[in-house]
């Protein structure tokens, strides 16, 4: 089994360097799939109200038989329960049967509803009432940041953005980092798009291991945590297993220059995608 180190985020949590991604994992598949990469590894698990797999999470830790108390167990709160955030939090712990999470997420801005400085003032209530470890945000861009920042004084530990070699997300990353914040990446693999990508493909060759190793430990180069989802043992593996090899600077430059202003895969620009 591979043991990833860890990080400490701005509050003092520890967290591991990398996670894995759950959606779109359901039902007894998607059990068996999270049990999996807890026994390959993995110690923290990225979900959602909106993947609707709180309930697996739950239950593929007690079935891996890892600890509770040894995952970092993430969730995010969706854009209809901004405004009754602690609420959200309440039923999240009902549907996992946990006495805490470690790490909750306000899931997406959606600026057209007024309602993300008051959604972070519901996960600083929660925190302070001890339902859970560490809050941060996902799909902020910098004006977000300031403004739930400046409203409430506390600072997330966390932002997790769309984040592959087509997306490199410089000026997010650096904003992130000059405000404490720890950048987490969704789709940090790009669900495969920059496997063909000359850079990855050489560099692959270059230290004997796959495209999607690459990508994963360009990601630990620039300091962001990656959250590859993979429903296959043998993937699931391969992308912890990073730390063997490490990439030039060159190399690393030649990834992130991949990128694109258009180089979203969704379109889910945070200043107008709304997801409820
Ligand atoms: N905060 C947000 O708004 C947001 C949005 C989207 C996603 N997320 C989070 O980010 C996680 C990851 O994002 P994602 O699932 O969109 O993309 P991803 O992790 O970049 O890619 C997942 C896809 O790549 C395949 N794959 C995984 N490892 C592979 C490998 N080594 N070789 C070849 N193919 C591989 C998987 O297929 P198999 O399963 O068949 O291996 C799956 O189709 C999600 O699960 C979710 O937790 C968050």
């Amino acid at each position: 089994m591979t043991e990833l180190p860890t990080r400490i985020l701005g509050d003092g949590v520890s967290v591991p360097v990398l996670g894995f991604g759950t959606y779109p994992l359901r039902g007894d598949d998607g059990v068996r799939a999270i049990a999996s990469a807890l026994e390959v590894g993995y110690r923290l698990i990225d979900s959602a109200v909106n993947y609707r797999n709180e309930r697996e999470v739950a239950e593929a830790i007690r079935a891996s038989g890892v600890d509770r108390g040894d995952v970092f167990v993430q969730t995010k709160v969706p854009g209809r329960d901004h405004r009754s955030a602690k609420h959200s939090i309440t039923t999240s712990l009902q549907v996992m049967g946990l006495e805490y999470l470690d790490s909750v997420l306000i899931h997406w801005p959606n600026p057209s509803q007024e309602s993300y400085v008051r959604a972070w003032e519901g996960l600083v209530e929660a925190k302070e009432a001890g339902l859970v470890r560490s809050i941060g945000v996902s799909n902020f861009t910098p004006t977000y940041l300031d403004e739930i920042i400046a409203a409430t004084g506390v600072t997330p530990a966390s932002n997790q953005i769309e984040m592959h070699p087509a997306f490199p997300q410089v000026e997010q990353r650096a904003a992130d980092a000059e405000r404490g914040i720890v950048t987490q990446a969704w789709s940090p693999i790009g669900r495969g798009a920059a496997f063909d990508a000359e850079p990855v493909v050489t560099a692959a060759r270059a230290h004997d291991v796959t495209p999607a190793q690459v990508v994963l430990r360009w990601h630990l180069h620039l300091g962001s945590l990656p959250l590859p989802k993979s429903a296959d043992p043998e993937r699931q593996r391969g992308n912890l297993e990073v730390l063997g090899f490490d990439l030039s600077e060159a190399e690393v430059d030649a990834i992130t220059a991949l990128g694109r202003p258009d180089g979203r895969l969704f379109g889910a620009d945070p200043d107008v995608h709304e997801e409820m």
